[in-house]
Order: structure tokens, then C-alpha cells, then sequence
């Protein structure tokens, strides 16, 4: 990607963003989903494709390659694990406790397991992600052919697993199937399809989508699960960024319509959805540019300037952006319980800084 393609970011969120997520990432190209939240203290695929994206948006594009560069050698170095879950999804079979992780420590390695609190890790969508984000990163210019066997191995991996029940992007598994999982496997498909000239990823890519047009959509507008009803804020994502279908789509509008009338708290920040009850089940400030990202994208410039006006209330004055404020907690009592077993909520979050300069970027 060409530095060209950066817009000048002159407020001064946007640049603390940049020097957040700049200060974020290791040596070895990892990106850590917090500095300052010992659990966070991994490189989530789902939360480091959207760190590299606003990366490259914000001009920082070699730091975007060497978080790329850093997933090509952990997916290298996990090739076996891959390579074998592909092939029992391919046999349909229920998948084993060791799926690929959705976090890597920050040198590439699994994690030692927490007996007593492990963590769900067969979670398909920073796997989609990466290769979305790859291909944005790339902006046009040809897959570098060490890429090659990597992305490949991931296509195949999606291809095949992702009618599985998996945990979500939030990590829970409610159902097991998740539109928004489901969005990020397309995205990533279709993607690794471009990139490679492989006509086999658009077909899978197809069935995906055909899949979330048929079991995923009720009463007109997407839904969190095919029994579950619920909206959640990452539907907003099937428009912008996945391209599930378009963003003026009538599902993916009536879906944002509801998104921005029934999860969106009173002073105008995004919940995850309903009933969430994690740190209280707050506003998250990475959805709530997500709808700015969204609103810029079809030329809602109202929308965008909320959103983001929004976001900038809640940064800290050092410029640090939390992951979720609790103002408006759902759940007010489930606050202190979570910040005795965690902490303070995390902050700075990445992915909250990567979000605000992505929907910067695109105004
Ligand atoms: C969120 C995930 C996120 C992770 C690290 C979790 O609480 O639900 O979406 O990837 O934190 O930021």
C-alpha cells in the first residue's frame, strides 16, 4: 500500500490514536489488544486486523506490514494445527478442544492454558479479518509470494469450518453461528479469491453469503443468530466494512436504522447488544465509530459527526479511549464484580483508537 492512499489526520484524537497504536505494537510486529489490561495482554487477529487497517489509513504502512508479516509467521509456525482442523471440519466432525487460537502471545507462540478459566478460543473471524485486512493493506499491488501458501491455508481453513458453531467476535457462544462471524469469513474469502486468482474461495464465499441472506435476515433486517433474534452492534459490519451486501442494501438499513434506535444509549454510544452484561454491558466506543465509519460511507454526515463526537468525550486526558464506558450500564450492578476479578476496564484499547481513525479516515 502506497502512502498516498493516507488522509491528513490533523485532530488531535486522531494522532494520539496513531501514537497509541504505534506504542501498541512489539518488536516482533504484534499488536497487543491493551498495554494496561493483563488479560489483554495478547494479539487478537479480529483486534489487530482493524489496528493495522487504521495503520495504513493513518499513513503508518510499514508498522501495518510488520503486523502483517508477524501473522504470516505465527500461521506458518501453527501450519499443522490449521491443516488438520481444516481437515476435520471437511469431515464434518464436531471440532477438538485445539482449534487455531483467536490470540497469539506476542511472539507468535499459543498460549499456556488456563485450567481453570480457558479461554474460547475456536473463534473463525480474525482469521477472515486478517485476509480483509491483508488485501486492503496490498490496495491493489500483487500477494508477495512467501504470502501465498499462508493465505491459501487460511482460505481452506474458512472454506471448511465455518459452518461450525464457534465462539462469536465478543467471545461468547450464544448459538454458535453469528452473522457477524459469518460476514468476516466472506470478507476474508473473498479476499484470499482475489489475491490468489482462485476462483475456488469465491464459491465458498458465495455460499457463506447465501447462507446469512437465507438464515440470517427476519422480518427484513439481519439478525445476531439463526435463533437468536437479537440485534447486535457488529451487524453493522455486513455493510462496512465486509460488503455482505451493499450499505444501502434495504436489510443492512433497516438493521442500522434499528442499531441506531434500540442499542444506542441515551448521550449516543453503541451497545454490543441487549442483555450484555461485561463490565456492566456498556457503550462500546469501537461500535459507536463503527456507526460513524458506516454513517461517512453513505454520506450521513450528521451521523458520522455524532458518532465521533461521541467517542472524543470519553477520551481520557491523555487522549487514551477505553474499550466501553459505563455510564449507561445495562446492568449497573455487574460493574464492580468485573473490575474485582479484571481490573479497570481496558484502557487505551487498540481497537477503540483503531476504530476512531478508520471512520476519521473515511469522512
Ligand atoms: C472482546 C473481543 C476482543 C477482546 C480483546 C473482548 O472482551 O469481546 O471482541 O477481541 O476483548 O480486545
Amino acid at each position: 500500500m502506497t502512502s498516498t492512499a493516507a488522509r491528513e489526520l490533523t485532530d488531535p484524537l486522531a494522532q494520539r490514536s496513531l501514537e497509541v497504536l504505534q506504542a501498541g505494537q512489539a518488536p516482533s510486529g504484534a499488536l497487543i489488544a491493551s498495554p494496561a489490561f493483563d488479560v489483554y495482554r495478547y494479539a487478537w487477529l479480529r483486534d489487530g486486523a482493524f489496528c493495522a487497517h487504521a495503520l495504513d489509513v493513518a499513513g503508518a504502512n510499514d508498522a501495518a506490514r510488520r503486523w502483517h508479516d508477524w501473522v504470516l509467521t505465527s500461521i506458518e509456525a501453527h501450519r499443522q494445527l490449521i491443516a488438520s482442523a481444516t481437515e476435520i471440519a471437511h469431515a464434518g466432525q464436531a471440532p477438538p478442544a485445539a482449534m487455531p487460537p483467536a490470540r497469539y502471545t506476542l511472539d507468535g507462540r499459543l498460549e499456556t492454558p488456563d485450567e481453570e478459566d480457558p479461554w474460547p478460543n475456536f473463534q473463525l473471524d480474525g482469521y477472515g479479518m486478517w485476509l480483509w485486512a491483508l488485501e486492503q493493506h496490498l490496495a491493489g499491488d500483487t500477494l508477495p509470494p512467501s504470502y501465498e501458501p499462508a493465505v491459501e491455508l487460511v482460505a481452506a481453513y474458512l472454506s471448511a469450518a465455518w459452518p461450525l458453531r464457534c465462539f462469536n467476535c465478543w467471545e461468547e457462544l450464544d448459538g454458535g453461528i453469528h452473522a457477524s462471524t459469518l460476514a468476516s469469513a466472506y470478507a476474508g474469502l473473498c479476499a484470499a479469491a482475489r489475491l490468489l486468482g482462485d476462483e475456488r474461495w469465491s464459491a465458498a464465499a458465495e455460499s457463506v453469503r447465501a447462507f446469512l441472506l437465507t438464515h440470517l435476515v427476519r422480518d427484513g433486517r439481519f439478525r445476531r443468530g439463526p435463533d437468536d433474534e437479537r440485534l447486535d452492534g457488529s451487524l453493522l459490519w455486513l455493510g462496512v466494512p465486509f460488503g455482505v451486501v451493499p450499505p444501502d442494501h434495504p436489510a443492512l438499513r433497516a438493521t442500522v436504522d434499528a442499531v441506531r434506535r434500540d442499542l444506542t444509549g441515551p448521550d449516543g454510544g453503541v451497545y454490543r447488544y441487549r442483555g450484555d452484561t461485561y463490565y456492566g454491558g456498556g457503550e462500546w466506543l469501537l461500535l459507536t465509530s463503527s456507526l460513524g465509519w458506516h454513517d461517512a460511507t453513505v454520506g450521513n454526515g450528521e451521523g458520522f459527526e455524532r458518532a465521533q463526537a461521541w467517542v472524543r468525550a470519553q477520551a481520557l486526558p491523555n487522549g487514551d479511549l477505553p474499550e466501553q464506558v459505563t455510564r449507561h450500564a445495562q446492568e449497573p450492578a455487574m460493574v464492580e464484580p468485573w473490575q474485582r476479578r479484571w481490573g479497570t476496564i481496558a484502557t487505551p484499547l487498540l481497537w477503540s483508537h483503531a476504530m476512531y481513525l478508520i471512520a476519521e479516515a473515511a469522512r
